[in-house]
């Protein structure tokens, strides 16, 4: 009822990340990058952009998540390329709920 238009999937239990860290997840069919930063969640596309880097594994300073394969680098609470404003990954809503971490992955698909 709540969740009408939408589709919130459990991803994660709130242990499963310390701060600073990412953690690939999946929530239907979209390979997310979560992240836990200063105790909030955020959750933004696994694949780079650029060749398809693993978001996840790559390094966390403050808000920005460094690609692991060339550098690249997103602001996982936005999405947004922070050297490029207009290169951007898809960013999710995070919520936390008796610990465990839910993701909204978006519009469920029309039916009509
Ligand atoms: S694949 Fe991410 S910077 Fe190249």
């Amino acid at each position: 009822m709540s969740d009408e238009g939408t589709r919130r999937v459990r991803v994660a239990a709130e242990s499963d990340l310390f701060d600073g860290a990412g953690l690939a997840v999946k929530a239907g069919d979209k390979a997310i990058a979560l992240f836990r930063v200063e105790g909030r969640f955020y959750a933004i596309d696994n694949a780079c952009p650029h060749r398809g880097g693993p978001l996840a594994e790559g390094d966390v300073e403050g808000h920005i998540v460094h690609c692991p394969w060339h550098g690249w680098t997103w602001d996982v609470r936005t999405g947004l390329n922070p050297r490029q404003p207009a290169s951007k990954v898809n960013c999710f809503a995070v919520s936390v709920e008796d610990g465990s971490v839910f993701v909204d992955i978006g519009e469920v698909p029309a039916t009509g």
